[in-house]
């Protein structure tokens, strides 16, 4: 039995050194001092020892015993310790390497260009107010004095989805929709409608199936000429510069009468004439007038009672003069080289 101890001992301490991870060491513990391990079979053994043997066997056999359970706590600690260390190692952090730089997204430079004039019309008191993409033919053209028929359809080809709907050609619906539901009660209409709109057009250097327009309507008393050229210049000094002059071209909208194109001096030569005004000193910027009586009155506004105007502006347009941008699809098609170069200083980089 002695030697059958000796053995186990030795056999027992050369595995808990070897043991490489917690779980190979519980195993021996197991193995060795669990209630089927060979120590337990020993003990059943001392009962076949002679009376003086007994103990000198048992507390040898005890001996054993604390001496593996010791090695394996040592052991323990030892590889808890290692694989603290393996942890450790592996979350440390070399602060000599460079730092990688967090690329903030900034507006897009249309969202931008959009902003900035919904800020200068909401700080003139107007509302945003807004419509839907997938407009009704009549909102789109009949409320807007464009009976079924009518040549300045041609104007504006649609993309219709069914007879009655199409998707919107112009933020102008917007206007009727907004009439049709006010109360005038609460005071005038003073709203603008940003929004995209599509036309069956192929996309080229300065035309695209989508884009955008913002709407501008004003309707109450005693709303008059004098009130929209007023807010026209407004709008060309705050969006082109307070030098800008205004120029006012008699035009052509089924909706309002009179009507006019309005055409900013360039601010490129001042109005001396350059490629940017194409030697005219004036640039073309957008189409408004007096909203026509019929269009008051489809919408159930008494029209010898209100009157009011309406502009309608493309932002892409102004982005374009503005910013020098020579073809509309850069502001659609997403190239980073393109749109990284007009950062707004709002959202701001680091
Ligand atoms: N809706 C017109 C278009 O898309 C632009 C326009 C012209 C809007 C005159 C207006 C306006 O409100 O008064 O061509």
């Amino acid at each position: 039995m002695l030697e059958q101890l000796k053995l186990l001992k030795s056999e027992a301490e050369i595995e808990i050194a070897a043991a490489t991870d917690l779980k190979t060491l519980n195993n021996l513990r197991v193995k060795y001092l669990g209630k089927k391990g060979p120590m337990t079979e020993i003990m059943k053994q001392m009962g076949k020892l002679s009376a003086e043997e007994r103990p000198k066997m048992g507390s040898l056999a005890n001996e054993v015993r604390t001496a593996l359970t010791e090695a394996i706590s040592e052991k323990q600690t030892i590889l808890e310790e290692e694989a603290i260390n393996e942890k450790l190692k592996s979350e440390t952090i070399d602060v000599t390497l460079p730092g990688s730089k967090p690329s903030i997204g900034t507006s897009h430079l249309l969202t931008q260009v959009v902003e900035e004039m919904e800020d200068m019309f909401i700080g003139m008191g107007y509302k945003i107010a807004e419509g839907p993409e997938v407009e009704l033919d009549y909102y789109n053209f009949e409320a807007l004095n464009l009976p079924k028929d009518h040549p300045a359809r041609d104007m504006q080809d649609s993309f219709y989805i069914t007879e009655n709907t199409l998707l919107r050609t112009q933020t102008s619906p917007v206007q009727a929709r907004t009439m049709e539901k006010h109360d005038f009660k609460n005071g005038s209409i003073k709203v603008i409608c940003p929004g995209k709109v599509y036309r069956r057009d192929n996309d080229d250097a300065t035309h695209s199936h989508q884009f955008t327009q913002i709407e501008g309507l004003v309707v109450g008393e005693n709303i008059t000429f004098a009130d929209l050229k007023g807010t026209l210049t407004v709008l060309a000094k705050t969006m082109f510069g307070e030098e800008r002059e205004i120029r006012l071209r008699p035009s052509f909208f089924p909706f309002t009468e009179p009507s006019v194109e309005m055409d900013i001096s360039c601010f490129k030569c001042g109005g001396k004439g350059c490629r940017v005004c194409k030697g005219t000193g004036w640039i073309e910027i957008l189409g408004s007038g007096m909203v026509h009586p019929n269009v008051l009155e489809m919408s159930g506004i008494d029209s010898t009672r209100y009157s009011g105007f309406a502009f309608g502006i493309g932002p892409e347009r102004v982005a374009m003069l503005k910013y020098a941008v020579d073809d509309i699809r850069h502001l659609y098609t997403n190239d980073l080289r393109f749109t990284k170069q007009f950062q707004s200083t709002e959202t701001g980089e680091i």
